[in-house]
């Protein structure tokens, strides 16, 4: 009966879109596919989305994305969703050979997103982000080989090389020495991905990224890769394994006891907002770079912040002291001690995009969703 109904609707849904270009957003759910399937929905595109709810499998009930697909099927009326792994093969075959002619991109967001769980389970870990990339792209290359393809990589494909840079320690921050070439706009896309730590997080992250980039530079498909730094967004499920500010501030509306993991709370991230992500995205989709292009994307010098400064400034938003710990025994491997991205290249190939968040206004807008909720809970 139930899958009567969804068949039902979902085809009253396809007719409804059948003239429309498409847009296919995998982890449509999440933070970052989300706010795509939002955006590219009001730029007229119907909105093809995949999404599992995996995250929920990964890190509890408290981090699964189930109310954001909810309610992007409730709310878009041009969205249409499957709740189907991006390890299914088959599945994927169908989806694409159902909507590939009209795919004008893929925004492909799923992933098993942490460093620390990929351990627990290295298969799970390397089929969804390793092996459902490839699928995605080559059932790409067969049905929509004119579409742009939007891989979000991670700033984990340069594994712990960027802890061998000369570290300055601060009294709220670790900073880089002013005499590196990486201290002033932070970490460029020349900076190696090979031989380090990378975590299997990481490992497979860095997989589907070369294989992206093959897709693009062996078979000309339009591929673009983001390696991103901390992404952030009112939409963001936080857990503890996965999405440091979002936990923090639940952590701190909530009065939750808060632990960081090493480096004296010095260690530093820089923060892109989901919306200012998307919107290199529309970029790209209305001039696609040439195929393969890689692009470090975050908060660069712009918005960035240590721990302990994040820490900080929440103390004083919420007006009461923060419980935490700092525990150097949980200081993850291959964790980043100081990560900003120079997201110069893509600045320079795409001048016309800029950041609308700063810091505070992410913080801000975390905490007000937290404590609404909160109110609700
Ligand atoms: N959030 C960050 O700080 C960050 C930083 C760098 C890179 N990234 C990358 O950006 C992308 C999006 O990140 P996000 O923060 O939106 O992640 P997210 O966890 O919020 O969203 C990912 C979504 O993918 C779904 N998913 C996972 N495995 C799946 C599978 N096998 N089949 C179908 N759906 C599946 C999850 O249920 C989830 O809703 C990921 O690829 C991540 O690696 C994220």
């Amino acid at each position: 009966m139930r899958l009567t109904y969804t068949v039902a609707w979902g085809s009253f849904i396809f007719f409804r879109m059948k003239s429309k270009e498409l847009v296919l957003v995998t982890g449509a759910g999440g933070l970052i596919g989300s706010e795509a399937a939002v955006f590219f929905h009001a730029q007229g595109y119907g909105v093809v989305g995949i999404d599992n709810d995996k995250r929920a499998y990964f890190f509890g009930p408290t981090a699964s994305t189930a109310w954001k697909a909810t309610e992007l099927q409730k709310t878009l009326p041009n969205y249409l969703h499957f709740n189907t792994d991006i390890t299914d093969k088959a599945a994927l075959q169908t989806i694409f050979a159902t909507y590939g002619e009209r795919i004008r991109l893929i925004v492909h967001c799923a992933a098993q997103p942490s460093h620390d769980w990929a351990a627990r389970e290295p298969y799970t870990d390397f089929s969804i982000n390793a092996t459902g990339t490839l699928y995605l792209l080559e059932l790409t290359r067969q049905f929509c080989s004119k579409a742009v393809f939007i891989f979000t990589s991670t700033n984990k494909v340069y594994g712990d090389l960027p802890n061998s840079l000369p570290l300055v320690e601060k009294e709220r921050r670790f900073e880089v020495d002013p005499s590196h070439p990486f201290a002033a706009e932070g970490i460029n896309e020349t900076m190696s991905i090979d031989q380090c730590t990378h975590s299997l997080f990481g490992v497979s992250k860095t997989a589907a990224d070369l294989m992206v980039q093959e897709y693009g530079r062996y078979f000309g498909l339009r591929t673009v890769i983001f390696r991103g730094g901390c992404l952030t967004g009112p939409a963001h499920s936080g857990a503890e394994l996965h999405g440091f500010l979002a936990y923090l501030v639940q952590s701190a509306v909530q009065r939750r006891p808060y632990t960081v993991f090493g480096y004296k709370g010095k260690q530093v991230r820089d923060n892109i907002h989901s919306a200012d992500l998307v919107m290199a995205f529309a970029a790209v989709l209305e001039s696609p770079p040439p195929p393969g292009s890689v692009y470090n994307m975050g908060g660069s010098r712009h918005a960035n912040i240590s721990m302990l400064e994040a820490i900080d400034w929440l103390q004083e938003r919420l007006g009461y002291a923060i419980n935490f710990t700092i525990d150097e025994d949980k200081a993850r491997k291959g964790d980043h001690i100081w990560y900003i991205s120079d997201v110069r290249k893509f600045q320079s190939d795409y001048p016309s995009w800029n950041y609308s968040y700063t810091i505070g206004d992410m913080l801000g807008e975390m905490v007000e969703t937290a404590i609404a909720k909160k109110s609700i809970s």
